[in-house]
């Protein structure tokens, strides 16, 4: 409490003082600036007025802010004093973690003077759009440096591919050298490279891109004596499927699907030929249908019986006999002649 007291009067001291000395009469002259000019032919200035002045080429105010005619002690001055230096381009000493400059014992350069800035491990610094471990800076004619000689740490921000779908992290958490993001792609794109993680590095979030098209399939293949249910088209995305069929009287072996699985067809099947009984080889074998209900096209494993059309069965082949991919083995009778 005493305090806050104590500074109130302080300040209603103070600018007492301030009024009752801006009545005195203040008036400043053209100040003279070496390697400035004052322009015009003003030689008097009043109370506040604020000098305008230049300074030659190559040369800066050392002091950014407008000087002003002022009292100060009694006297009338020119507050900030106007002067003109040199123009230099400045470094920071010693540089900021992660960055070294060659040469490294001076932090004043003339306009034209180059440094060499090199970044440590894990740091880089910024050409522009690009980012390398080293890079050569030369100071400006307005004292500015060409790349700003300070390396930062490398991060990486958020990825922009546009395939990304899902980002296991802040979308805008900065990563470092190293970290890793687990991530997915949109449908119809996978992780590059067969990726888990996406990884933060010199060059940016890798693999890069991280989304890959997962390759389409063309034309579905042939199925030898059979078709595809669907009607086809050129191209099918990852993951499509489709359903085959065989002529009538074929029968399919396998599952009747093919799915386009990154760009190749899966899916094995073939169509089983039926069979036909040759009336012609049944005559040679002395052999007819036993009922008259059988068809002579038999699908694959259907079950025909033959019986003798005269005669005795002959050999090891049965009347009971099964088709088998096209295929049926005809038994054979004989009359006995012994
Ligand atoms: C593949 O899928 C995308 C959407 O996921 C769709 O736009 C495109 O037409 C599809 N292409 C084909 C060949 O079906
Ligand atoms: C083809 O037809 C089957 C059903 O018969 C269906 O499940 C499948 O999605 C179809 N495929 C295409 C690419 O239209
Ligand atoms: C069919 O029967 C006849 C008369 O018994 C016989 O000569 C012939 O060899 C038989 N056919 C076959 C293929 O055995």
């Amino acid at each position: 409490m005493h305090v806050i007291t104590s500074s109130c009067f302080l300040l209603l001291w103070m600018h007492t003082l301030t009024s009752v000395k801006s009545q005195a009469a203040v008036n400043c002259r053209n100040p003279v600036i070496e390697d400035g000019v004052v322009p015009g032919n003003v030689n008097e200035y009043n109370e506040n007025d604020v000098l305008s002045y230049t300074c030659n080429p190559g040369y800066k105010r050392v002091q950014e802010r407008d000087s002003r005619c002022t009292n100060s002690g009694g006297r009338s001055a020119w507050i900030p004093t106007p002067a003109c230096e040199a123009i230099k381009c400045e470094l920071m000493l010693p540089p900021v973690i992660g960055t070294i400059y060659e040469p490294s014992y001076r932090n004043r350069f003339s306009p034209g003077e180059k440094v060499r800035v090199t970044c440590g491990d894990r740091y880089w610094i910024s050409e522009g759009r690009s980012r390398s471990r080293s890079a050569e800076t030369t100071c400006k004619e307005d004292g500015q440096w060409t790349i700003r000689p300070v390396c930062q740490e490398v991060a990486c921000s958020r990825p922009r591919d546009r395939y990304l779908l899902h980002w296991g992290d802040s979308w805008f958490q900065q990563k470092k050298l190293g970290d890793t993001v687990r991530y997915g792609c949109r449908s119809g794109y996978r992780r590059t490279d067969r990726a888990t993680r996406a990884t933060c590095t010199r060059d940016g979030w890798e693999p890069n891109p991280l989304c890959q098209e997962i390759p389409l399939c063309g034309r579905p293949p042939a199925l030898e004596d059979g078709d595809v249910k669907n009607t086809t088209k050129e191209r099918y995305n990852h993951s499509e499927t489709i359903e085959y069929m065989c002529q009538s009287y074929y029968t399919m072996e396998g599952e009747p699907y093919r799915t386009c699985y990154n760009g190749k067809w899966t899916g094995q099947m073939r169509c089983l030929n039926p069979c036909v009984a040759n009336e012609d080889e049944m005559r040679q074998h002395n052999i007819t249908f036993k009922s008259n209900d059988y068809n002579k096209y038999l699908v694959h494993d259907e079950i025909i019986e033959f019986k003798c059309a005269n005669g005795l069965p002959v050999g090891k082949v049965a009347m009971r006999q099964r088709c088998n991919s096209g295929v049926i083995v005809l038994p054979t009778c004989r009359e006995d002649l012994s």
